[in-house]
This record gives C-alpha cells, structure tokens and sequence, in this order.
C-alpha cells in the first residue's frame, strides 16, 4: 500500500515546483510597466509559500480526468489573487504585519502606495490570463466568473471587510466566526477545486463535490491558521506569531480553547474527505493534502 502522507509531500513538492516555474514565466515585465511595480510585484509572488490553492487546482483537474498543465493558467492565476491578498492583509490599515513568507512585506519594502498596487496589479493579472490562455473560451469565462465571486464581496473582501469589523467586538456566537472565516479563507480554496474541476470539464456533480471538499477544508485551513498563531513558531511559518490576540481578533482558539478547534479542525478535515466519495480512488492525493492541512507547522 502507498503512504498517502509521503505520497502527498512528494506530489506538493513537485507540483509547487511546477507553479512556481509557470508564475516566473507568467509575470512579463514590459516597456510599460513601471520597473518598481514589477519589483514589488515579483517580490511577494515569487517568495515561496505554500502554493497549496494552485496545487489543489492542479490536484482537482487530475481527479477530474484532465491534464494538469491545461489547469497552469488558473492555477497561477489562483495564486495571483492570493498573493495580493496577503499583501493587502498585511497593511498598517489591516493587519499591520511586518514579516510574510520569511520576508520583510510588501510595504516595509516598497512603501504602502507601491503594496497597495502591487496587490492591484496581481488581481488584475490573474484573469488576463485566464481569459487569455484557459481553453476554451467559454471554460475561461465560466473561471472567471468563479474567480471574481470567490475573491469579491461576497467572497475574500467580504470575509476581509467583516474581519476587521469584528476587531475588539464580541461576536454572536461560532456561527458569526465561521461566516468570517468561509469568506476571507474558504471561498479562494473552495474556488480552487472548483477551477480545476472546470478545466478538466468535470459534470456539475462532480464540481460541486470537489467544492464541499474545498469549503470544509478551507474552515480547517484557517482554524489550523489560528492555532499556530498561538502556538507555532514564527520561524517556521515565516510570519509573526501571537498577534490575534493583541490585535481583538476573532478567532477559533479564542473562542472555543485550543483543544477544541483542533477537535473542529479534524472533523471538517474528515467531512471534506467524505465529499470526495464520488471520485472513488482518485481521492487519495485530495485526503492526503487535507491531512497535511491539518498536521501542518508552516
Ligand atoms: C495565509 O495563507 C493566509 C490565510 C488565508 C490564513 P497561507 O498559509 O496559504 O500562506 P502561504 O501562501 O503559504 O504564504
Ligand atoms: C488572512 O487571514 C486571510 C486573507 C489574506 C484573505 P489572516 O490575517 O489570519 O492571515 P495571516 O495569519 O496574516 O497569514
Ligand atoms: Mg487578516
Ligand atoms: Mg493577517
Ligand atoms: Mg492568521
């Protein structure tokens, strides 16, 4: 029998290797891009991370039936939108954080104005290509439709938008906290399998499995974030630690303890896999990138 956890780690390196490739060769500088903003622009997407929405695009195409290297452009484009993200999130008017990816962000770098559209540039990027080089026409289309309303208001900035509000105050209950966190985490990861079920041309049963695997997962992913905020090592996450609690955010620890969010964490992670019953065998790459959501310490 394969080792799914050994299985996976090899997969997420060769794959991240892949992705990372086609974002160097995706992001073109040209005679009418200002050099500073291409710098700044290369400096946060080209520093590393995990890579783990692009992989999942390209995991999800697979188990769909597709090839891997027609899901690059959405993949990348994925990992575009959340790369800005971040850069945003890290803001002095957000999260005022001063080290992402195990670098000095964005803005303590370049300034804020140049962060600030760095991140612009990078949303706008990532559907230029899709609409550009996802085929054919009408699964571009339908990506960026997805991509748009994961990363928009009712998606990422909306969970953003409701984070910060949430700063200080005292929320209605857990259900509050998870709407905050579907939004700002869930929708981009959700989306995700979502792009690479599209590409591959997968039915809508099918996609719309994948996507429940996505939103359990994606609730894991940011309980599993606020976990290691309290207890990870900052080092090997390569951002600040302990800066929720400082901050009046809204988080699972905070709200529940540490022992019961990882309680919650692991039942989602098992409610993801068991939306991935239609894919029979072809799950098993999906289940073990969920484990390693869990088990993660960066
Ligand atoms: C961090 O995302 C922000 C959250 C949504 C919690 P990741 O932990 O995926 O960050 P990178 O891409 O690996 O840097
Ligand atoms: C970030 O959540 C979510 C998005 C960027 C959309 P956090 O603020 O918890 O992420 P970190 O901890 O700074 O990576
Ligand atoms: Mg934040
Ligand atoms: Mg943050
Ligand atoms: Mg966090």
């Amino acid at each position: 029998m394969t080792n799914p956890a050994a299985t996976i780690e090899e997969t997420l390196q060769r794959y991240r290797g892949e992705v990372n490739e086609a974002l160097a060769g995706y992001l073109e500088a040209g005679p009418a891009v200002p050099q500073r903003l291409f710098e700044a622009m290369a400096y946060s997407l080209l520093a590393g991370g995990k890579r783990l929405r692009p992989v999942l695009v390209l995991l999800a195409c697979e188990a769909c039936g597709g090839e891997r290297a027609a899901a690059l452009p959405a993949a990348c484009a994925m990992e575009m939108i959340h790369t800005y993200s971040l850069i945003h999130d890290d803001l002095p008017a957000m999260d005022n954080d001063d080290y992402r990816r195990g670098r000095k962000t964005n803005h303590k770098v370049f300034g804020e104005g140049l962060a600030i559209l760095a991140g612009d540039g990078l949303l706008t990027l990532a559907f230029e290509l899709v609409a550009r080089r996802t085929e054919p026409p009408e699964v571009a289309a339908a990506c960026c439709a997805d991509l748009a309303a994961a990363a928009g208001m009712a998606g990422m900035v909306g969970g953003q938008v409701a984070d910060l509000e949430a700063e200080g105050r005292v929320l209605s209950g857990i259900d509050e906290l998870e709407a905050i966190h579907r939004r700002k985490t869930g929708a981009l990861l959700a989306c995700s399998l979502a792009l690479g079920a599209r590409v591959a041309k997968a039915d809508r049963s099918l996609r719309e499995g994948l996507v429940q695997y996505g939103q359990c997962l994606g609730l894991a992913f940011q309980i599993v974030d606020d976990l290691l905020d309290v207890r990870g090592d900052s080092q090997a996450l390569g951002k600040a630690v302990r800066k929720d609690a400082s901050r009046g955010k809204q988080t699972y620890p905070a709200m529940l303890g540490e022992e019961a969010s990882a309680v919650r964490a692991e039942l989602l992670v098992q409610q993801a896999c068991a939306a991935l019953k239609p894919l029979g065998d072809r799950a098993g790459l999906l289940e073990g990138l969920a484990r390693f959501v869990l088990d993660r310490d960066h």
